[in-house]
């Protein structure tokens, strides 16, 4: 067994006084989270400027030490800012005990006032209320950067009569032909989701929970609308128990960043067909491709499978999130410790995902013959030419059935619908006039799909104006 090596109380740890050793050395590491949450400095610094100021202001503590505790806390975030780590120390457990023993060491005695009428649990609450809101923004800026490189794109294949045209797929098999901008705009539209959740986000963690201390609120007059102002928050929070579990918020965002990364996953997983040889579709930048150390002709989409693999991570980060929390009772529970790296983890990789599928979007090549042939194969017409019965009179299940025997003899003979001749056509079917050669054209599939939301080219210019309208009202 271990030795149970006690640290001791002269070590400071901020509760001393009621113990009489100290924590077992082992178990020092086992609760800190200075490494995970270290990165909350620059909020936990904030939100107490915010608190001391307020204390001070309603002379809970002297306005003089008030002063002092934020003049001390501005030294400490321009050292930290200046990558001065060097009070960081895993004894004080976290960031929150961390920065206030420093700045008591700093500013002396006024420096234990700081912590009057506030508890952990309220502080570090607020702290990642403080981190989230930040972080959301920040995500649905770079998935707005995303959705304006999708739209760029998609435009840029939008050249009147000249439209890049390829093959959709249902089960993977060729469907329907349809435009390039419409394919990718149908991943802009995801991410413009995405970028709702992420506001939707950044409003429920826009609540002040600091003032209900460590579970039941305080007994000093604490101003909290002026502290809600201070520090940025919409509101305050109206029970203080919920106030410090309530981790909803860190849950919307981590989900958010999860279905960002699931969408992200998706298009990865079309641009890594895309590039084979066998559908030959895009060819990626050599800035985002990467070689292999055996196989001197390969290049390979290591960025986009990355991104792939990287979601089962952020999946797991959700998952994790949600498990740490569906067995806790009311208040604060250590384990509440665990919602932090997690969800770093989750928005830290969607940043960097984005960032990489953005770059590869921007500067893929696009080998627009290459989808335009593989939109003539695979029988794509073949409802349009059922349509043309249907216009003609013929049932449409009947139409069906016609159009199933046209394709079935190309298929013995190994043609294509548009290698027919109308002589071959009427041959099946008599309903089929000079006129059916036009609707199974490519260019004509595509610009008949005239629904709204269709395919057809002035459908697709349409949908990207509303996209840009959206992009610009949640860009501002
Ligand atoms: N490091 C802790 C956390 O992240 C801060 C709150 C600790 N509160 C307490 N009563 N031990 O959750």
């Amino acid at each position: 067994m271990a030795e149970n090596k006690n640290t001791g109380t002269e070590q400071g740890a901020l509760w001393g006084g009621r113990f009489e050793g100290g924590v077992a050395e082992a178990m020092q590491s086992f609760g800190a989270s200075l490494p995970v949450d270290n990165r909350l400095w620059k909020e936990d610094i904030q939100g107490s400027i915010a608190h001391a100021q307020m204390l001070g202001a309603q002379d809970i503590i002297p306005a003089a030490d008030a002063d002092k505790i934020v003049a001390g806390l501005e030294s400490i975030a321009a050292d930290i800012e200046a990558e001065n780590w060097d009070f960081f120390d895993l004894a004080d457990e976290d960031i929150h005990m961390n920065i206030e023993r420093e700045l008591t060491q700093r500013i002396g005695e006024a420096g234990g006032k700081l912590h009057t009428g506030r508890s952990r649990n309220d502080q570090v609450a607020t702290d990642m209320r403080l981190y989230c809101k930040g972080e959301c923004a920040e995500l649905a800026a770079a998935l707005n950067q995303l959705r304006a490189t999708l739209i760029k794109k998609a435009e840029a294949h939008l050249t009147p009569g000249k439209e890049t045209i390829m093959p959709g797929y249902t089960h993977l098999q060729k469907a329907q032909p349809v435009l390039f901008a419409h394919h990718l705009m149908a991943y802009q539209w995801m991410f413009a989701r995405d970028c709702k959740r992420f506001m939707a986000a950044a409003e429920a963690a826009d609540v002040l929970v600091l003032g209900s201390a460590a579970l039941a609120g305080t007994t000093y007059a604490l101003d909290r609308d002026a502290v809600a102002t201070a520090l940025g928050f919409a509101s305050v929070s109206p029970n203080s128990l919920d106030a410090v579990s309530d981790r909803d918020f860190i849950c919307d965002a981590v989900y958010a960043s999860t279905l960002a990364m699931v969408h992200l996953s998706r298009l990865c997983e079309e641009l890594i067909l895309w590039s084979s040889d066998e559908f030959g579709f895009i060819t990626l930048d050599d800035a985002y491709a990467t070689g292999s150390s055996i196989m001197p002709q390969k290049k390979n989409p290591d960025f986009a499978e990355l991104t792939r693999g990287k979601t089962g991570r952020v999946i797991g980060d959700l998952v994790g999130l949600l498990t740490t929390l569906k067995g806790l009772p009311l208040a604060y529970n250590k384990d509440l410790q665990e919602d932090k790296e997690g969800a770093f983890d989750a928005f830290d990789t969607l940043a960097v995902c984005l960032e990489a599928v953005c770059g590869m979007i921007d500067t893929m090549q696009v080998n627009a013959e290459a989808m335009a042939a593989g939109a003539q194969g695979g029988f794509m017409a073949a409802t349009d030419l059922a349509d043309y019965l249907v216009g003609k009179g013929v049932a449409f299940r009947e139409a069906h059935e016609i159009v199933g025997r046209v394709v079935l003899s190309c298929e013995q003979a190994g043609r294509c619908l548009q290698d027919l001749s109308s002589a071959e056509l009427a041959k099946i079917d008599e309903h089929f006039g000079d006129d059916a050669l036009e609707v199974i054209d490519i260019r004509t599939v595509v610009a008949q799909r005239t629904t709204v939301g269709g395919t057809a080219p002035k459908r697709v210019a349409e949908q990207i104006a509303q996209a840009k309208k959206l992009l610009s009202a949640d860009s501002s």
